[in-house]
């Protein structure tokens, strides 16, 4: 049988700097027996030169000799340019079917199979090496904070000196899950005075954990399989206004907080932001939990509160990022792709979770839900 070759695509999502896969990645991905093509410049923005892939063992072509040659296809985010990609491949990314389902219709019409690593069973052991939603929300969490911190006017710890006393600054991360917890964690590093809170029960715990103060509302919820639930939008008006009576007390706000396949809730409004001192930083990074908050954007309310949209923090972090992530495609190729190569039949629980379409036909039970073809 004729060897595997894995192809590393650049990627082409706006301001996204990550790479699927790191030189020291190629390294242990061609143990597995594999052949790795790299396509020229994958690595740029994370600061891995086409030499660093080459000299672990890769080869580098154009794009279009990626597509051709490739059995195997590693990305982070969908390639824009879908409709390049041959029939007969196998593309393995954070694909996000579940936000974007009209794309597992496009990659079957493709032809492809598609195994997208945010469906994964993260709570079993044997997935955790592959987890990629919790790696790259780590880098997420810590870089919130760090933004956060660049953002605000004072000093995160308190500093004594002989000219006098800075009072640490007041943060509260809203949403404590990996990047809630990740933030928590950084921000209490940096030497703040740090609170957290969480609708679920169990993450209410997971922050007393870390030593941070938790805000108690009277709004909680046991959550499912470890993730929170959608709230009628009556609970939600509740905690809306419980928080706008607690927002104002802090200097520094960041809100991680997602409900998976819904929107994220609105944690800060409007009323929130007006209440908040000048120089108070709200940070969004869980996308819509902040009144007014846009992607990618830094706005100065006209009380004088820097709300910064921050969806996609990992990408912003590439080395470490890349390298998180690059580790969890080792793991799952290894473990679900032996030397490379899908199986014919499978009954591996963490296979089924993750595969999307397989030869042009959508299998996801979720995605079969949704009728897509
Ligand atoms: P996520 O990104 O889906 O959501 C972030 C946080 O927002 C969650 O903690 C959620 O409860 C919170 N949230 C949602 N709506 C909210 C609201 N209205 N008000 C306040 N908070 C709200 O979650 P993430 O980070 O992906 O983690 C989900 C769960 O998976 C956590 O319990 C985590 O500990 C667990 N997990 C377990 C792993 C394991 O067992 N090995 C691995 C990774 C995650």
């Amino acid at each position: 049988m004729s060897t595997t070759t894995m192809g590393v695509l650049r990627e082409t999502a706006g301001r996204e700097r990550r790479v699927a896969m790191t030189p020291d990645g190629v390294t242990r991905l061609r143990r597995t027996g594999v052949r790795v093509l790299v396509e020229t410049g994958a690595g740029r923005h994370a600061w891995f030169d086409d030499a660093d892939y080459a000299a672990a063992g890769a080869d580098i072509g154009a794009r279009p000799q990626v597509y051709d040659e490739s059995d195997v296809l590693l990305v982070v985010r969908p390639p824009e340019d879908v409709t390049a990609l041959p029939a007969g491949r196998v593309l393995i990314g954070l694909l996000d079917p579940l936000g974007d389902p009209a794309l597992a219709g496009a990659l079957a019409a493709q032809g492809v199979t598609a195994i997208s690593l945010d469906l994964l069973p993260r709570t079993l052991s044997r997935a955790q090496p592959m987890d990629a939603l919790t790696s790259q929300a780590n880098v997420a969490g810590y870089k919130a904070a760090l933004l956060a911190a660049e953002a605000y006017g004072g000093f995160f710890p308190m500093l004594v000196t002989a000219a006098g006393t800075a009072r640490p600054a007041q943060v509260l991360v809203l949403g404590a899950g990996v990047a809630g917890l990740q933030a928590i964690a950084t921000a209490r590093r940096l030497g703040a005075l740090v609170t957290g809170y969480d609708v679920r029960v169990q993450a209410q715990a997971d922050i007393a954990s870390t030593g941070a103060a938790v805000l108690s509302l009277e709004v909680s919820q046991n959550g499912k399989d470890g993730y929170a639930q959608a709230m009628d939008e009556d609970v939600a008006a509740v905690q809306l206004r419980a928080l706008t009576q607690a927002v104002p007390r802090f200097d520094v706000v960041i809100t991680t907080a997602r409900v998976p396949g819904g929107r994220s809730p609105l944690l800060v409004s409007e009323d929130a932001l007006r209440g908040m001192r000048a120089g108070s930083v709200v940070l969004d990074l869980g996308g819509g939990n902040v009144a007014g908050s846009a992607p990618d954007t830094r706005t100065v309310t006209e009380h004088g509160v820097t709300v910064i949209g921050a969806p996609n923090l990992a990408a912003t972090v590439p080395v470490a990022a890349s390298t998180a992530y690059a580790r969890n495609i080792v793991a799952l190729v290894s473990s679900l792709l032996p030397e490379g190569r899908l199986p014919s039949e499978s009954n591996d629980e963490v296979f089924a979770a993750v595969l999307i379409c397989r030869d042009g036909v959508v299998v996801h039970p979720r995605l079969k839900e949704l009728e897509i073809r």
